[in-house]
């Protein structure tokens, strides 16, 4: 696992972007925990780390496709994201990537 950041560098609700081994991770703090996204929503490239977070899913800012935090399965249209794991050692949070999602052609 990578080193992404201090628990208090995200406020509880929001989440960051950040980068992590040459990938932009959209990381999240939520009151069910921590979660970590690709960073760029496969519509048309919106900041997942700027979305709503609500219910488990983050919203794009842009134009409002979801995706489930735990898995980055997209839960309006369109592919989902890739997901990564996170876990938290005291102060340290700390996330292992996952493989990109392949989009189509
Ligand atoms: S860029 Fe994310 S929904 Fe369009």
């Amino acid at each position: 696992m990578t080193f992404a950041c201090h628990v208090g560098d995200v406020p509880l609700g929001e989440g960051r972007v950040l980068a992590l081994d040459g990938r932009r991770i959209a990381l999240f703090r939520t009151p069910g925990g921590w979660y970590a996204l690709d960073a760029t929503c496969p519509h048309l490239g919106g900041p997942l780390a700027d979305g709503i977070v609500c219910d488990h899913a983050v919203t794009c800012p842009l134009h409002e496709r979801r995706f489930e935090l735990a898995t980055g399965a997209a839960l309006t249209t369109g592919p989902g994201v890739a997901a990564h794991d996170v876990e938290v050692r005291g102060d340290r949070v700390l996330v292992a990537l996952g493989a990109a999602v392949r989009q189509a052609a």
